[in-house]
């Protein structure tokens, strides 16, 4: 059988399966399963920046119980204490996994500025964490920021985590910047240890019933992850950087993909939540049997080999071959 030990973020890992960070891992005996199922480390839910800021605020208590005494501006901040427990409970939450786990178990900080908030980071680290991910899911609206301001806040952003901790940093990335293998660049040079590409952005949808813009979580599919392994594909060598992907990974055919692109692991989130957390064996059972049969002995045999850099036609990851894919439509 191959050997699928991996490595990401400096971190050993018994399996290139990771799960990333969703609902599923705020419950110890569900990630004491992921870790039985053959993951290789688990990503807790997010905290996230606005809450933090109302924790220190002591706002807590408005928003759970009278929302109505706030200021307008305070009042739209969903309470997320159900969701990841709030700081206290999740430090708690995050100390208690890493004691139960073998397999290492990564935070996960969520936010767009830099600020007092960061100092949570420390926290994390303390509590045990393993490693960090940074999840800034910012969203600009507005027509006066361009995005070069855009940009370096990212970079602002990412220097002051890497600053406040000696753990290994990731940081978890939209797919929407002008310049992509730029801006990867200048996130490593920034302290970035690694990249996770790319976040989904969960689009609101209009109800026609009630007339109101509703929020809406769809769980994603296997086409989501031709987008990742494009860009993994292309950022690999030319960037030196662990990378891992989330996003569309649902099978083994999909992990072995996101590694032969170049990604260190496959990140997993709604395969789990709709085919439940034994399906990381299956994943595993089925990429293991696939190296096999190829007598890939290991991951490191099949890791980046059909990135850019090493496939025979790399035009197939560029404008060429959009040319070529209109032609073959039939
Ligand atoms: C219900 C749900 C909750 C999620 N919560 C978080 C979160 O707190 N922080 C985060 O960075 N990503 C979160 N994600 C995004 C996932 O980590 C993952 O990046 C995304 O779902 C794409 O992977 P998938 O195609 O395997 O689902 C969440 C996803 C789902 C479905």
């Amino acid at each position: 059988m191959a050997d699928l030990s991996a490595h990401y973020l400096g971190l050993s890992l018994q399996s290139p399966i990771v799960v990333s960070s969703c609902p599923l891992c705020r419950n110890i005996d569900d990630m004491l399963r992921m870790e039985a199922a053959g993951a290789g480390a688990v990503i807790l839910p997010s905290l996230f920046e606005e809450q933090l800021e109302i924790e220190d605020l002591n706002l807590q208590y408005y928003l759970a119980h009278d929302r109505g005494s706030l200021p307008d501006a305070l009042k739209h901040i969903p309470e997320m204490s159900e969701y990841n427990k709030g700081a206290d409970g999740y430090l708690s939450l995050l100390y208690r996994a890493q004691q139960a786990l073998q397999i290492p178990v990564i935070a996960s900080l969520n936010g767009t500025s830099t600020g007092g908030w960061v100092r949570y980071a420390k926290l994390l680290e303390a509590a045990g964490a393993a490693a960090l991910e940074l999840n800034v899911y910012y969203m600009p609206t507005t027509s006066n920021v361009t995005g070069a301001q855009i940009e370096q806040r990212y970079l602002d952003l990412v220097q002051q985590v890497v600053g406040t901790v000696a753990i290994p940093v990731s940081i978890k990335l939209s797919p929407y910047f002008s310049a992509t293998a730029h801006m990867a660049l200048k996130l490593v040079e920034a302290g970035a240890d690694g990249l996770v590409l790319f976040n989904r952005f969960y689009q609101p949808d209009i109800d026609l019933d009630t007339e109101m813009v509703t929020p809406n979580l769809q769980l994603s599919d296997s086409a989501e992850l031709r987008l990742r392994l494009r860009w993994v594909a292309m950022l690999y060598g030319q960037v030196k950087v662990d990378m891992a992907i989330t996003g569309g990974v649902h099978s083994a055919e999909d992990a072995l993909k996101s590694l032969l692109a170049g990604a260190n692991v496959a990140m997993v989130a709604s395969t789990l939540l709709r085919n439940g957390i034994p399906h990381i064996r299956t994943i595993i059972d089925g990429m293991n049997q696939w190296m096999d049969e190829r007598e890939y002995d290991s991951i490191g045999r099949i890791r980046g080999k059909l990135s850019q850099r090493r496939v025979s036609n790399p035009s197939a990851y560029e404008r060429a071959n959009y040319m070529q894919v209109l032609q073959s439509y039939r």
